[in-house]
C-alpha cells in the first residue's frame, strides 16, 4: 500500500432505477442514508482527504453534510463512472498515495475489507478491484480472468457478450488505484460502448493492454457488497442489515421474542435484559435501560426509557420515560413528554409536551398537553387539557396529590393547588386553591354545609 490515503465516493447519479425525487444516495437504511454509511466507514480508514462527487440533487447532499469535513465535487453531466472519478482530478492535484474509489450506492462495505484492498496496491500493483461471486451475477459487471486467473478486464452486463453472462464473479464497485497514476488512465477512457459512458472499470483493461499490474481481490462475505440499484435491493440489505444489528443486541443480552418483525435503527441503545415483542420499530436515538419490556406493536423514536418500565402497543416521539413506568397499550406520547417515573399512562392516552410527576397516572382516555404535574397525582379518565384558544397554547400546572375527576376539561392556563379535586365533568376556567374541591360547569369550589344542630 503507499502511504497516504485518499477516499471518493461516486454519489453524482440520479439513481434512475428507484423512480424517486430524491437522490438515490439520500435513501436510508436502518436510519441513515447510503452516504452517511460510507462516510463513516471511510474515515476508518483514516484517509488524508475524503471527497464525494456529486452532480443530481448536488444541493440537498451539500446541506445534509454541512458539517462533514468532505470535501464535494461536481460532475455537471452523469457521463459514467470514470468521468465522475475524473472529476476528482484537481482536488488531488498533489496527492500521492492509494486512492480508495467507492460507489454511492454499496454502503455496506467494511473497513477491514477496504484495508485489505488498499494492501494490495503496492510498488508493481497499481489497482485492484474488489470483487465476489454471487449466486445471481444479473446487473453487474463481469470479472475476466485470464488463464492464469489474472484479471484480465471487466465487462459491463450491458456489452457482456452471451457466453458469458455465466461468469458469477462481479465487481463490487470498490477500488484501490495509485495515484496519480489513475487519472492519467482516466484521460484514456472512451465511451465507445451500449451505454455510451465513460466507465471506469476499463481502466483495468488498459492497464493490462499497457502491461501495467492490477489485482483482483475476492471477498467471501457477498453480504456487504451488495449494490442497491432499485427499491428490491435496498429492502433485502436493509432485512440483513436489520438481522445483523438485532443479532448484536441479542449477542449482548437482549431477548428479541421475533427478529423478523423487529426494527432496531443502528443508533439504539439497548442495555441487556431489555426484552422486545414483536411488531416492534426503535428508531433515532432511542435508548432502553434493563428489565424494560417494549412491545408488541410498539415505536419508539428518539425515546429514553428507564429501567422496568413497561411500554405495549404504543408510539413514542422523542419522549423520556422513567423508571417502573407502565405505558399503554395505545398510548401516544408526542415530543416534549417527560414521565418522571412509576407512572402509568394507559390506554387512548396522548400526552404532549408535559412533565408528568413520579407516580402520577394518567389511565385512560385523556388528552394531556402543555402541562406540569406534581407527584402522586390522579388524572381521571377523559380529562383533556384544553391547551389551545385558536391562537395560542397556555400551560396547565398542577401541584402534588391532585385529583382530576372524570372527564375534567382543565382550561389552560390553569393552575391547581396542592390536593385540589375535580369533581366529575367539571369545566374548569379558574385558579383552583390548595386542599379545594371544584364542581359544575363553569367550576365553583364545593362549599361543604356544615351539619346543622
Ligand atoms: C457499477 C460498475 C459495475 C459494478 C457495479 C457494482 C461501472 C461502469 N460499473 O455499475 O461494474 O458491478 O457498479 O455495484 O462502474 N455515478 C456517478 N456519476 C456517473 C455515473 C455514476 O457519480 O456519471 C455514481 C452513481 O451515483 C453510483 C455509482 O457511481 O453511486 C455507480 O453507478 P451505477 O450507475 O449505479 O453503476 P452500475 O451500473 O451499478
Ligand atoms: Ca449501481
Amino acid at each position: 500500500m503507499k502511504d497516504d490515503i485518499a477516499v471518493v465516493i461516486l454519489a453524482a447519479g440520479k439513481g434512475t432505477r428507484m423512480k424517486s425525487k430524491q437522490a438515490k444516495v439520500l435513501h436510508s437504511l436502518c436510519g441513515k442514508s447510503m452516504l452517511e454509511h460510507l462516510l463513516i466507514t471511510s474515515k476508518r480508514v483514516e484517509p488524508s482527504f475524503l471527497g464525494v462527487v456529486v452532480g443530481y440533487q448536488q444541493d440537498l447532499i451539500r446541506a445534509a453534510f454541512k458539517d462533514e469535513e468532505i470535501t464535494f465535487i461536481e460532475q455537471k453531466e452523469q457521463k459514467g463512472t470514470g468521468h465522475a472519478l475524473l472529476q476528482a482530478e484537481d482536488s488531488l492535484k498533489d496527492f500521492v498515495g492509494t486512492l480508495v474509489v467507492l460507489n454511492g450506492d454499496v454502503p455496506l462495505i467494511e473497513a477491514a475489507t477496504i484495508k485489505k484492498l488498499m494492501a494490495a496496491v503496492d510498488n508493481d500493483t497499481l489497482g485492484a478491484v474488489l470483487t465476489t461471486e454471487i449466486i445471481d451475477p444479473y446487473g453487474y459487471g463481469r470479472i475476466i480472468r485470464d488463464e492464469h486467473n489474472q484479471l484480465l478486464e471487466i465487462i459491463e452486463e450491458k456489452d457482456l457478450p452471451s457466453s458469458l453472462t455465466a461468469v458469477n464473479e462481479i465487481n463490487t464497485g470498490v477500488y484501490a488505484f495509485a495515484s496519480p497514476d489513475v487519472f492519467t488512465t482516466l484521460h484514456k477512457l472512451s465511451n465507445n460502448n451500449q451505454q455510451q459512458e465513460h466507465y471506469l472499470t476499463d481502466v483495468v483493461k488498459i492497464w493490462n493492454q499497457e502491461g501495467k499490474k492490477v489485482k483482483a481481490v475476492k471477498v467471501e462475505d457477498s453480504y456487504q457488497v451488495q449494490g442497491i440499484n432499485d427499491r428490491v435491493d435496498l429492502s433485502e440489505v436493509e432485512k440483513n442489515l436489520f438481522q445483523k444489528i438485532n443479532k448484536k443486541h441479542q449477542q449482548n443480552g437482549v431477548t428479541i421474542v421475533d427478529p423478523n418483525s423487529t426494527f432496531i435503527e443502528l443508533d439504539v441503545i439497548l442495555d441487556a435484559d431489555v426484552t422486545i415483542l414483536p411488531q416492534t420499530m426503535l428508531q433515532g436515538k432511542t435508548k432502553i435501560a434493563g428489565d424494560s419490556i417494549i412491545g408488541p406493536q410498539t415505536t419508539l423514536i428518539d425515546t429514553v426509557v428507564g429501567r422496568g418500565s413497561k411500554i405495549y402497543c404504543s408510539y413514542l416521539t422523542a419522549s423520556h420515560v422513567g423508571d417502573n413506568t407502565q405505558v399503554g397499550p395505545y398510548a401516544h406520547l408526542r415530543p416534549g413528554t417527560v414521565l418522571v417515573g412509576e407512572n402509568k399512562v394507559g390506554n387512548f392516552v396522548e400526552i404532549k409536551k408535559s412533565t408528568i410527576g413520579s407516580k402520577t397516572k394518567v389511565s385512560h382516555l385523556s388528552y394531556v398537553g402543555d402541562t406540569i404535574t406534581g407527584q402522586a397525582c390522579n388524572i381521571g379518565a377523559g380529562t383533556i387539557t384544553a391547551n389551545y384558544d385558536g391562537k395560542h397554547k397556555h400551560q396547565t400546572q398542577l401541584n402534588d396529590f391532585v385529583f382530576i375527576g372524570s372527564n375534567s376539561t382543565l382550561i389552560a392556563p390553569l393552575k391547581i393547588g396542592l390536593r385540589g379535586k375535580t369533581g366529575a365533568g367539571a369545566v374548569v376556567n379558574k385558579d383552583v386553591a390548595d386542599d379545594t374541591t371544584v364542581i359544575g360547569v363553569p367550576a365553583r369550589p364545593l362549599i361543604e354545609k356544615k351539619k346543622e344542630d
